[in-house]
C-alpha cells in the first residue's frame, strides 16, 4: 500500500511553475517504452512526426525544424551560433530577465549585443526597437532576438509590431522569436509574423519533460547561417539537414523525450490549437482576477502594468518588502502542496509567480489560487478575500 509508505504525499502536488509543467499521463505512458536500434525506420518516422507535429503548432510551411538534446539555454545558444559570427551584433529588446540571460549569453560567445531598455512591467518597445535599428546605419545588425513571453515578467510582445518595426526601419535584420514559454499556450504564427527563427524548448505548454530543446528556421535565416564562418559542431544547423537520425542529431536521439513530444502533440492537435489557446485565456484571466481581489489587501499586485500585455503562460505578482517570498512558498508547497516560483533577476525576493500554462484546467487553477490563499493566511500576508471567488466568477463566465 503506497498511501502508508512513509512521506508519500496523498494525492498530488499541483506543480505551477511557469515550467517544468505538469505532464499529462498520455505524455508519461508514451515515454514508458523501450529504445530502438539506430537502424529501425520507426525511430525515422517518429522523428519525421514531432518535425511536421512542431511546425503544424508553429505555423510553417517550410521551416527546417532542429531538435536538440538541451534546454531552452541550448536552443538559445545554437541560434547565437549559427547566425552570428563572433564580433557580429545582434539587437536584444528588454523584456526582463529572459532577454538580459540571453544576451549574456551572446556576449559571454563573443558576440555584440546592442539593447533596448526594459521597462519593468511592460513588455517589449516596438519603438525603440526601431528605433535602435534606424540608428544602425552601418546595418551591423544581423538579428533582432526577441523574447515573445518573458517568464520573469509575465509580459508578452506584440512580435506583429517588432516585425512591424524592422520593416519601418528598412533594415535587413532577422527576426528571431523566443516562443519557450508561449507556444502552445498564445498564439503565434511563424510565417504569417515574417519570424525568421522560432526558438523553443519541450517543458512548458508542450507538457514535456525538461530535456530538449529546438528551432526552426527559415531560408532566409538558413542561407545566412550557411554563410556564417564561426566555428561548430553540435548546435550546427547544416550537421542536422539530414536524413539519418544518428546524424541528424549530432549522435543518439533522445527517444522517449520524442515519444513524449509525438504523444503530447497529438494532444494538443486533438483539443484543437485555437480551443489551447482559449482554455488559456480564460485560465489566465481567472488567475488575474484573483490577485486583483488580493491586491486590495494592499501586500501584493500584479508586476505587469499593461492588461493586453499580461502573459497567458505565467502570472507575477509584486509583493511588499518585509514579506518572505521563500518562506510562502515553503507554506505553499509542503502545506498545501501548491508549488509556485520565485521572482527571477531584478524580482528575486520582490514577486511570485503563478505558471498556468500546459496541462491544467479549471479545477486545478481553483486548487492552486485556494492553496495560496491558505498559505498566506498562515504567513499573515493581507489580501483581498474574494480571489478564489472572483475567479470562480471569470471560469463560471467563461
Ligand atoms: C522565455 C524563456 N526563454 C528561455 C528559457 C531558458 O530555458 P531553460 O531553463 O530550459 O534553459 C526560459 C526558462 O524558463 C524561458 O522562460
Amino acid at each position: 500500500m503506497t498511501s502508508n509508505t512513509p512521506g508519500r504525499i496523498p494525492g498530488d502536488r499541483f506543480l505551477h511553475a511557469p515550467g517544468p509543467t505538469h505532464i499529462p499521463a498520455e505524455v508519461l505512458n508514451a515515454m514508458h517504452r523501450q529504445p530502438m536500434d539506430h537502424g529501425d525506420p520507426r525511430l525515422e518516422q517518429l522523428i519525421a512526426v514531432c518535425e511536421t507535429g512542431l511546425r503544424r503548432l508553429l505555423q510553417t510551411e517550410h521551416a527546417d525544424v532542429f531538435i536538440f538534446v538541451s534546454n531552452g539555454h541550448g536552443a538559445w545558444e545554437t541560434t547565437i551560433e549559427n547566425l552570428l559570427a563572433p564580433g557580429q551584433a545582434v539587437l536584444i529588446p528588454g523584456s526582463g530577465h529572459f532577454s538580459e540571460q540571453w544576451a549574456i549569453q551572446a556576449e559571454a560567445t563573443g558576440r555584440r549585443v546592442i539593447r533596448t531598455p526594459y521597462r519593468e512591467g511592460y513588455p517589449i518597445d516596438a519603438s525603440a526597437v526601431e528605433a535602435a535599428l534606424r540608428a544602425d546605419t552601418k546595418r551591423e545588425i544581423v538579428a533582432v532576438f526577441a523574447v515573445h513571453t518573458d517568464t520573469a515578467s509575465s509580459a508578452t510582445c506584440d512580435l506583429k509590431a517588432i516585425r512591424a518595426a524592422i520593416g519601418a526601419a528598412g533594415h535587413p535584420a532577422l527576426l528571431v522569436a523566443d516562443i519557450v514559454a508561449s507556444l502552445g499556450a498564445a498564439p503565434f504564427a511563424m510565417d504569417a509574423l515574417g519570424v525568421n527563427v522560432a526558438v523553443g524548448a519541450g517543458q512548458k505548454g508542450l507538457m514535456c519533460p525538461p530535456g530538449f530543446g529546438f528551432v526552426a528556421v527559415d531560408a532566409r535565416a538558413s542561407e545566412i547561417a550557411a554563410k556564417n564562418p564561426a566555428p561548430r559542431y553540435y548546435w550546427d544547423w547544416g550537421r542536422r539537414k539530414a536524413d539519418y537520425s544518428y546524424r541528424k542529431f549530432c549522435g543518439t536521439a533522445p527517444q522517449n523525450l520524442l515519444f513524449g513530444l509525438e504523444a503530447a502533440l497529438t494532444l494538443i492537435e486533438r483539443e484543437g490549437i485555437t480551443a489551447v489557446h482559449a482554455r488559456h485565456a480564460l485560465l489566465s484571466r481567472a488567475v488575474q482576477a484573483a490577485v486583483e481581489c488580493w491586491s486590495h489587501g494592499g501586500a501584493v499586485t500584479l508586476h505587469c502594468r499593461v492588461p493586453e500585455a499580461r502573459s497567458v503562460s505565467v502570472t507575477t505578482i509584486d509583493v511588499r518588502s518585509g514579506i518572505d517570498i521563500e518562506a510562502l512558498r515553503g507554506v505553499a508547497r509542503e502545506r498545501f502542496q501548491v508549488a509556485f516560483a520565485g521572482g527571477l533577476g531584478p524580482q528575486t525576493g520582490r514577486a511570485f509567480r503563478i505558471g498556468h500554462l500546459g496541462d491544467l484546467n479549471a479545477a486545478m487553477i481553483l486548487g492552486c489560487l485556494a492553496g495560496i490563499e491558505a498559505a498566506m493566511l498562515v504567513q499573515a500576508i493581507p489580501f483581498g478575500r474574494d480571489g478564489v471567488q472572483k475567479a470562480v466568477d471569470c471560469l463560471a463566465a467563461g
